[in-house]
């Protein structure tokens, strides 16, 4: 049965409470809280007062593909043509077509946990069989050549790499994409779909890397995802895009005719100002949400109870609660698992935060750090009180 998807019942579970009346701190929160940067907006309000209103092609305009186009030649060494890719209404968009446009029924698409909470369903939706494959806090949460060759089997279709990753802000290495890149030449029928939507929000000065230009001979085979929402703050304007071989592409693009038509015209042009514009928002972005990750971090790390790594990238922590597990909270219930950890800070603290369970690896918990520091204080300190409270 199709879930709706956890992170967006989180959200409306938390809009309850508060139009209860209840204080709630929101550590759910799966966007940026910072606004669209206002050459961005300008941009946009730009297009619609110059009549940019109108359908656009399926595939996306000229000039904002020719902008991916460039940006993927600048930022990531990789030279894809305009006609490679194709513009959505969001990634979450370009997956779900992604795979309605390749999977028949009972192909299997490898899903590392901890993994995205909608990765399972859209592949269940499309006819496919997810195979969740458990990277543990050992292997740094990440797919190992040895865990990826385990899992392959002649039905799988897809391998799905998710990197900084949501939920635990984990990256690949050059050598460690290499790894598995040699893995996946020795099966040829297995194209790879990387979901890059974090890429920009990376921390210490560390850079990202992707399999396709690491290993330029699964070419073909790749299908890269991103879109405008993390790094640009974008999320409310809905601009994804794919690129990658012209039958997948083209495919897609199909879809998307018989579909939503097109992506939202001014939406498109403000996209096209954001890649080509003044990237020095994003840098303003990226550091304050630094400053956060260490703070949350810091914050986390002092409690007895929660074991945390510290994330590389995106804006999430997912510690380890195994500690918490068996112990009794004032009312006397037992915290029996990952989501009973989270039902009692909501309760008791009055802090909404994710159970690991919906990501696919327990007893974990996911809190995002996309919220001010005063937050991240006052939801810390009231999470070491609840903690406190157990016996
Ligand atoms: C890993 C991952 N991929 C894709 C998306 C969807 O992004 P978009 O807003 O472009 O649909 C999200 C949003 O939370 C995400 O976390």
């Amino acid at each position: 049965m199709l879930k709706p998807s956890a992170s967006i019942a989180a959200k409306a579970i938390v809009n309850d409470l508060r139009a209860q009346g209840r204080k709630v701190v929101d550590f759910t929160i799966g966007e940026p809280d910072l606004d669209t940067p206002p050459a961005i907006v300008d941009a946009g309000i730009a297009a619609m007062r110059s009549g940019d209103t109108h359908y656009t092609a399926s595939n996306g305009t000229a000039p904002l593909r020719a902008a991916i186009s460039a940006k993927y030649a600048r930022e990531n060494g990789l030279d894809i043509a305009p006609e490679d890719i194709v513009v959505g209404v969001g990634a979450k968009q370009l997956i779900f077509e992604a795979f309605a446009a390749t999977l028949d029924d009972g192909d299997e698409v490898i899903v590392p946990a901890p993994y995205w909470v909608s990765y399972p369903d859209i592949v269940r939706l499309n006819g496919g069989e997810p195979v969740i494959v458990p990277c543990p806090a050992d292997a740094d949460f990440k797919l190992t050549p040895e865990t990826l060759e385990a899992a392959l089997t002649e039905r799988t279709r897809w391998v799905i790499l998710c990197a900084p990753s949501n939920p635990t802000g984990a990256t690949y290495t050059t050598a460690e994409l290499a790894g598995l890149a040699e893995v996946l030449m020795r099966h040829p029928q297995v194209a790879v779909m990387t979901d890059d939507i974090y890429e920009h929000l990376i921390y210490d000065g560390a850079k990202v890397d992707n399999i396709l230009r690491v290993e330029p001979r699964l070419a073909g085979r790749v299908v890269l995802i991103n879109g405008m929402s993390k790094a640009y703050a974008m999320t409310g304007w809905r601009i994804g895009f794919a690129a990658g071989p012209s039958h997948v592409i083209g495919a897609i693009t199909k879809l998307l005719g018989q579909s939503t038509t097109c992506a939202c015209s001014f939406a498109q042009a403000a996209a096209a100002e954001a890649l080509n514009g003044d990237q020095s928002a994003v840098a303003d972005m990226v550091a304050i949400y630094q400053r956060r990750r260490d703070l949350m971090y810091r914050r986390l790390s002092d409690i007895p109870g929660l074991s945390c790594a510290k994330p590389e990238g995106a804006f999430y922590i997912y510690p380890d609660v195994s500690a918490l597990i068996g112990r009794t909270a004032p009312d006397g219930t037992v915290l029996g698992s990952d989501r009973d950890v989270a039902l009692y800070f909501l309760r008791e603290a009055g802090v909404a935060v994710m159970d690991g369970e919906a990501y696919g690896m327990s007893p974990y918990l996911r809190l995002s750090f996309a919220t001010s520091e005063e937050t991240i204080n006052e939801g810390c300190t009231l999470i070491a009180q609840a903690c406190a409270a157990l016996s």
